[in-house]
């Protein structure tokens, strides 16, 4: 493997310094601008399913070409290109890294009893919840087989805590499952851990390949947390405000399954008791009509309980856009900002 800071990589041929930071303005720009590292992304990814069980093939496949945003892998390689390394490694490790985070998807909606994932029936409603668990874990393994193959004990080991991080995440979020007395630092926890994790993560190893020293690693660490956090907390608000088609994700489902999340604890702190006994009520009996989350979002609206989760999410893209003050100005600092603000205002 290639993990050299030059552009002079004997596998890979040399990239690019990147677009003109003045050519990005939106986050379809950051898309554009590097469309042909992205696609590079997925030849690889679509290389390392090569399993000689077909099946594990056919369902990895059917998760990972239904679309995703490629967001971990996008900044991983930001990061890299932000340290200036100019070579193709992070195309590869993105791929990895889109590996693990398909992984959890596929355990994900297993715990969440999902059944629509990226506007397709999710891999357990086509083949159920054993199929789904057990190519997620192939998928886990995969990417640390490949990653292990990098020799990059500093990759190694921000990707196992990630991992670790992960596990812990979702089991705590299981242990406060159909509970509405989360405060909400331990609903940040919960976030940090299962969602934020393995986006600093990506944006360390970006840094790491980039050949970062530890005060930049840690700021784009630091700027992976922040991104992170908001990135859930959106999401989770997107569970309650989005249009459902795009989001490609049924409505509704955090509390479909017992989850209170930040708009729904600014509700539960709000609204009138009589409406708070509904709420809870719900919960524990994970029963959700649409007319109780048409009651629900109304209410939110008029608590201004959406309003407060995203003005919550966008404190930490703040944070985020200050993790990035040491670099100088460059596309890919550009980029990573937008991308930031992207956490935001995504709808999907
Ligand atoms: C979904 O992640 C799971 C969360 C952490 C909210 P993404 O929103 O990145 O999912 P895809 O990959 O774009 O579908
Ligand atoms: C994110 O949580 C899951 C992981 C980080 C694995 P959610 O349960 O909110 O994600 P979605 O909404 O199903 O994508
Ligand atoms: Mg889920
Ligand atoms: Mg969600």
């Amino acid at each position: 493997m290639c993990l050299t800071k030059t552009s002079s990589c004997p596998y890979y041929p040399a990239m690019k310094n990147g677009p003109a930071t003045s050519a990005l303005q939106t986050m379809a720009d950051v898309w554009e601008a590097y469309r042909e590292e992205l696609e590079g992304v997925e030849d690889q990814g679509r290389k390392n399913l090569d399993s000689t069980v077909s099946l594990v093939n056919t369902v990895a496949a059917h998760i990972l070409s239904s679309g995703g945003k490629r967001i971990r892998p996008l900044l991983l390689l930001l990061c890299a290109r932000l340290c200036g390394y100019h070579g193709r490694d992070p195309l590869l490790l993105g791929s990895l890294v889109e590996f693990i985070h398909t992984a959890t998807l596929l355990h994900d909606d297993v715990v969440d009893e999902a059944d629509l994932r990226r506007g397709r029936q999710t891999a357990r409603r086509v083949w159920g919840n054993q199929v789904s668990i057990l190519v997620g874990d192939y998928l886990y393994s995969k990417a640390i087989c490949q990653i292990v193959g990098f020799r990059n004990q500093a990759i190694n080991e921000v990707l196992s805590e990630a991992c670790r991080k992960m596990a812990e995440g979702e089991v705590l979020q299981l242990y406060y499952n159909g509970s509405p007395l989360v405060s909400e630092s331990e609903y940040l926890r919960i976030v940090e851990h299962k969602t934020a994790g393995l986006i600093a993560a990506s944006c360390r190893i970006g840094a790491i390949i980039g050949g970062a020293g530890d005060e930049q690693q840690e700021a784009l660490f630091q700027f992976g947390q922040h991104i992170g956090i908001a990135f859930q907390v959106a999401d989770d608000t997107l569970d309650y405000a989005a249009n459902g088609d795009q989001l490609g994700k049924s409505l509704g489902q955090d509390l479909r399954q017992g989850k209170a999340t930040l708009p729904l604890l600014h509700l539960l702190q709000h609204c009138p008791e009589q409406d708070k006994q509904m709420i809870k009520d719900r919960m524990e009996t994970r029963s959700l009509t649409e007319e109780d989350l048409l009651r629900i979002t109304t209410l939110m609206q008029e608590y201004g309980s959406m309003d407060y989760a995203m003005e919550r999410a966008r404190t930490f893209v703040i944070a985020a856009n200050l993790d990035l003050a040491m670099f100088e100005d460059s596309s890919p600092k550009r980029a990573l900002s937008i991308v930031a603000d992207y956490m935001v205002s995504r709808d999907r």
